[in-house]
């Protein structure tokens, strides 16, 4: 039985008061930072609070089911992650709600047109298009139009309120800001018309706090900080969405035996170490001692330039990202957004 989350009534509590600001968080960042990663987080998270979740990847990648502990990339047919549950059984008092369902799915620009032409009754030609290269044609004539495709079906996702939480594996941060800007950019260039019409209701959506928040993730290092100060500014400038929490994915847990020497290690723990082993130690410990440091700087630089709350997570000593370590960051998500609740309770 995998550990719950939210056990808690007060957890389940800060959890749906959390998820329930905004219906769609699309998870964004630099490459490789971990947004895939905290994306099957906030995922089960939610899930854990009784919360139905869909998650839409955009591409179409293998990640997202093996922190599920699923084989197989997704489709563009939703797969189910986790099931709707009962109670889990060891929750601490019998408040304990069932877990919500946990669904996927990929939104491709090319499905999506093909089921726009098919809720429009052009279902039949919409084959044959789609075998001419008719999406290729379209998008090179029209900036944007593939982003729009694929935005237009999380808006009518949204608007159909077929989960609770919907979360959004967004592409790497550069992409992201081009993917969000194009609702505005075809808002201009398209005088009438559907594209007009479907840029239009995206614009909407990416406007509204209570639908649409972009929750940005990074680690405690200089590169990313400095890239997630930038696309934070730029996501509010430019497309005007409103942002969430940043997570900060990757912190070391703070070094308590930073002051032992490894020769002292080894007395207190009654070995005799060789010279090697002694010296090994060391550089361990000062290794981590320097990274330490750096992480503290970075987390209070990224403090004085974005007035955001955080929310960290612990970097995992684990060769794979499953659902024991998904469980484990879902510890630390609980426990910040609790805190960020109830901030009184963490100062005192
Ligand atoms: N907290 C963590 N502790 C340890 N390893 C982690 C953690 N978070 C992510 N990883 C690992 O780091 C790698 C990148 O994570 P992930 O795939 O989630 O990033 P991403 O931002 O989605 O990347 P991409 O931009 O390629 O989509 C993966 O191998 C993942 O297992
Ligand atoms: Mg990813």
């Amino acid at each position: 039985v995998q550990s719950e989350a939210a056990t808690t009534l007060e957890e389940v509590m800060d959890l749906r008061a959390f998820f329930g600001q905004s219906r769609v968080l699309i998870v964004a960042g630099k490459g490789g930072v971990g947004k895939t990663t905290v994306t099957a987080a906030l995922a089960h998270l939610a899930s854990s609070a009784g919360l139905s979740v869909l998650v839409i990847e955009l591409e179409g990648r293998e990640g997202l089911n093996v922190a599920f502990g699923q084989e197989g990339p997704l489709d563009y047919a939703e797969s189910v992650l986790r099931a709707a549950g009962a109670a889990p059984e060891d929750a601490e008092d019998d408040s304990a709600v069932p877990a919500g369902s946990v669904r996927a799915r990929t939104i491709t620009p090319d499905d999506a047109l093909l089921e726009y032409l098919a809720d429009h009754g052009l279902g039949r030609v919409s084959k044959r298009l789609m075998a001419t290269g008719i999406v290729d044609l379209v998008a090179g004539a029209i900036p944007g139009i593939r982003d729009i495709l694929v935005l237009g079906k999380v808006k009518q996702i949204e608007r159909n309120r077929l989960a609770d939480v919907v979360l959004v594996d967004a592409p790497a941060t550069g992409h992201t800001l081009t993917f969000l800007s194009s609702a505005s950019g075809l808002l201009d260039a398209a005088r009438g018309g559907p594209i007009r019409s479907q840029a239009a209701d995206v614009v909407d959506l990416l406007a509204d706090p209570a639908r649409c928040q972009v929750v940005l993730v990074t680690l405690p290092e200089e590169m990313p900080v400095n890239e997630v100060v930038d696309a934070a500014f730029a996501l509010e400038d430019r497309v005007g969405v409103a942002l969430g929490p940043i997570i900060v994915n990757g912190c070391f847990p703070s070094f308590a035996a930073g002051e032992t020497s490894g020769a002292q290690a080894g007395a207190q723990a009654g070995l005799a170490l060789s010279a090697d082993v002694v010296r090994a130690l060391d550089d361990a410990r000062r290794f981590r001692l320097v990274r330490q440091r750096l992480q503290e700087e970075q987390l209070a630089r990224l403090a004085q330039q974005l007035p955001l709350d955080q929310l960290r997570i612990p970097y995992l000593f684990a060769p794979t990202i499953g659902p024991a370590e998904i469980d484990e960051l879902c510890d630390a998500l609980a426990a910040g957004i609790h805190e960020l609740r109830h901030p009184a309770e963490a100062a005192s």
